[in-house]
């Protein structure tokens, strides 16, 4: 079947698929066009197309909208982005803080699974210690209610990389939020909601925002992929989890329970046959919920240990 695409710019962008039964689809880029445009726009593509037709026959024109999903929201955003490749100077900076540059995402499909067992709300704040170019928060922040999401990366490129994506999603929600798809449109069009990357070492992070959800009755999801970061660096945040969790539960004991952890690699444990981790505060708040396999860009099926804050 002989198939032409190309592109019309007559009042709305337009894309128009010519088969050689002589139908033409035009799918017009979220709204549909009013009758005037519409009389128009076949007007002047019947002048074209008849060019095109030996016989001269009349061509069959429908205008449909099409309206853009996550998906093709974020391959928009991440156009040309990359967070496999930072300079020197980055690798160095990641090193000398007990992280690892070798980089690696989480997948799609892996976020999908997060979201149908987890439901983020629009209570709910999600955290990526290490973000790199933030493609989970970004896609989290499309695809759900979630009220925030907060990327903290020390590499300065891939940092700069989630700021350039965050600035293109934010032009497609200022300029073009009719062609959202309805879903997309209302999560990205809803209020006091806030996706953010921070340029900062994860040992250093203000949590201000996770007792804020905790304080409002909202969970707070802490995803690290860890499975780089060296041993130090893991008890670093084994230390800082166990101060979150001792301070969330002095503060609030009435919303315990809303602090959960999602790391790739597990924090360790003693030698003694009792399985009790390491980190006072860390063994006495919180429980080795479940265990996950998610599909990371570097391996599939990886392990994912789910820790809650005990009741
Ligand atoms: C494996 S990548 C994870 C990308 C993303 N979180 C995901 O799941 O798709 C780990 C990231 O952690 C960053 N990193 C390592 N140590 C860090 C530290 N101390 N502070 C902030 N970021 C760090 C690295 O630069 C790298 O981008």
């Amino acid at each position: 079947m002989k198939k032409i695409i190309y592109t019309c710019l007559i009042s709305t962008s337009a894309l128009i698929n010519l088969y050689a039964e002589q139908t033409v689809r035009i799918i017009t880029e979220g709204k549909l066009l009013d009758t005037h445009q519409e009389k128009e726009l076949k007007r002047e593509l019947s002048k074209i197309l008849e060019k095109y037709s030996p016989d001269k026959t009349p061509v069959h024109i429908e205008i449909t909208p099409s309206y853009k999903n996550s998906t093709a929201v974020l391959d928009e955003i991440y156009q040309g982005i990359s967070g496999f490749n930072v300079d020197a100077s980055d690798t160095q900076k990641v090193t000398q803080a007990g992280g690892n540059p070798t980089y690696g995402e989480v997948t799609p499909g892996a976020v999908n699974k997060l979201k149908d067992e987890f439901k983020f709300s629009s209570q709910d704040t999600l955290y990526d210690l290490g973000c790199g170019v933030g493609k989970l928060l970004s896609q989290a922040f499309i695809e759900t209610p979630i009220k925030t999401c907060i990327g903290v990366e020390l590499s300065a490129g891939r940092v700069k990389n989630a700021h350039g994506a965050k600035k293109r999603l934010d032009h497609i929600v200022k300029h073009k939020s009719h062609v959202l798809e309805p879903e997309v449109h209302q999560n990205l069009t809803a209020k006091n909601r806030k996706l953010e990357f921070r340029h900062e070492d994860i040992t250093k992070i203000n949590w201000r925002e996770a007792f804020d959800t905790v304080s409002r009755g909202g969970r707070v999801f802490i995803w690290i992929c860890s499975t780089c970061f060296s041993q130090e660096l893991q008890n670093n945040l084994a230390q800082i989890f166990g101060q979150l969790a001792a301070d969330s539960k002095r503060d609030f004991p009435e919303h315990v329970g809303n602090i959960i952890i999602l790391t790739l690699k597990d924090f360790p444990r003693h030698d003694n046959g009792d399985k009790k981790l390491q980190n006072e505060l860390l063994d006495k708040h919180f429980l080795l919920d479940k265990k996950h396999n998610l599909d990371m860009t570097w391996s599939s099926n990886v392990t994912v240990h789910q820790y809650s804050l005990k009741k």
